[in-house]
């Protein structure tokens, strides 16, 4: 590193800028990457994309009828039942959250599957709906899954943060229902299992034929979308359908250009070595990233602040508060803080906001072009998770990156934003699932 690089908050800061820039060259390298990667991954070969067939395609739109979901992502589960008219609008009837415990994401897997099968408990309690009377769930589960079946699937490791022990390696499903049976509640079927972005592209697609894409950028960050079967070389069986949803785990790709900040989070994190593109990209991260820079211009004295020595004190949600020109400072007890220094965080928030936008916009990018070389079609891209829903500008940075990339032709690609995607989405392939068994 250069020693001359930082003697001002300024040249500190443009150091900074250069250190967490993506290029439009290092987009194309991304996308190169990201098809090496694609085409391994399919084959079965080693690739840090998992690229895992999802047994589920792209819905009508003709599914009906009544459906409840669970939805276990990063912070939150959600219980939800939904309407499908079976003309391309599903609605969501009800809907109840819960927040998981730090006991539930770090003690043993039984004690987070009770505490699943007790939310569910709450909903029927809650929507005064019989406790007895057969019904069939579909699962979203929002962690890297080896798929066996539509309703069967191992974990293959935790991210975001879970260390539940005795899950890795096991069935998600089985380990829900036997939950379920311990809480009385055996007349619940698991019919499908589906991870979020899979939710949320089916929630899209079913009103949308255009949508060929499911994101996920919240606190974990993740893709899907159809491919065509007979391109899915480790995938032996032959089915009705022609293209199947494959879940990408993109969170786990690792030929990205990483900085001294990513090094240290990664070392200090509990999956080191794993998740290198969500750490740079996902919601969970970007906070941390920003108090380790904060942190180092501390110590060489660009920032006259006391606080920040916390991990994960700030969170993206402070970032994107500052963002919008509210106070950060007030939640650390800080009062007085100086005009310069309260400029220079918000330019350590964009600076890192803006890379992560542009990382998504570039794999995004790849993985459209991976479908359409040429972008002769429309492509729409469902998606949700509260860093594209509300960290301002993070929506204008990527679609800014889609633009680098395609230039005009951009215009082809829709950023839509899919509320309760995941959740909705998995209430569709619970009912195409719960068809096929009648
Ligand atoms: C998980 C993915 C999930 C994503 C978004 C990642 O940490 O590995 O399965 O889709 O978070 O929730």
């Amino acid at each position: 590193m250069n020693k001359d690089f930082a003697h001002t908050p300024d040249r500190f800061l443009s150091h900074l800028e250069s250190l967490f820039s993506v290029t439009l060259q290092d987009a194309r390298e991304i996308m190169f990457h990201f098809h090496e990667e694609m085409r391994r991954g399919l084959a079965g070969e080693r690739s840090s994309l998992k690229m895992i067939p999802s047994f589920v395609s792209r819905p009508k739109g003709t599914e009906k009828g009544n459906f409840l979901a669970l939805d276990l992502g990063g912070t939150n589960i959600r219980v939800l039942a939904v309407e499908l008219d079976g003309k391309g609008n599903a609605t969501l009837a009800a809907v109840s959250r819960f927040v998981i415990s730090h006991e539930a994401m770090g003690g043993s897997g039984d004690t987070l599957f009770n505490f699943i099968a007790d939310c569910i408990q709450s909903f029927f309690r809650e929507q005064h709906l019989g406790m007895q009377q057969a019904c069939d769930l579909a699962f979203t589960f929002s962690f890297p899954v080896e798929q066996r079946s539509i309703a069967s699937g191992k974990l293959i490791c935790w991210t975001k943060g879970f260390t539940t022990s005795g899950v890795e390696g096991r069935d998600v499903v089985a380990l829900l229902a036997e939950a379920l049976q311990r809480k009385d509640m055996g007349f619940i079927h698991v019919a499908a299992l589906a991870n979020d972005t899979v939710g949320t592209l089916v929630a899209k697609s079913y009103a949308d034929p255009d949508c060929d894409m499911g994101v996920i950028l919240g606190t974990g960050t993740n893709a899907c979308y159809p491919e065509k079967i007979a391109r899915i070389l480790k995938y032996h069986c032959s089915g009705a359908s022609a293209e199947m949803i494959v879940n990408m785990e993109w969170g786990g790709f690792d030929k990205l250009k990483t900085n001294r900040y990513d090094q240290v989070l990664d070392r200090a994190s509990h999956n080191s070595g794993l998740q290198q593109l969500e750490k740079m990209v996902s919601g969970m991260y970007l906070g941390e990233i920003a108090r380790l820079v904060i942190v180092e211009m501390i110590e060489k004295g660009l920032l006259s602040l006391p606080a920040f020595s916390e991990a994960y004190a700030l969170t993206t949600e402070h970032l994107s508060n500052t963002a919008q020109g509210q106070d950060l400072f007030s939640d650390f007890g800080l009062a007085h803080v100086s005009a310069a220094d309260r400029q220079t965080i918000r330019e350590i928030c964009r600076i890192v906001s803006t890379r992560s936008a542009r990382i998504a916009g570039a794999a995004i990018a790849a993985v459209i072009a991976w479908m359409d070389a040429d972008l002769e079609s429309s492509h729409t891209v469902a998606i949700d998770g509260a860093l594209f829903e509300k960290y301002p500008g993070f929506n204008n940075n990527m679609t800014d990156m889609l633009l680098d990339v395609f230039g005009d032709r951009a215009k082809r690609i829709k950023l839509y934003l899919v509320k309760d995607g995941s959740g909705i989405g998995s209430a569709i392939i619970g009912a195409v699932a719960a068809s096929a068994r009648r």
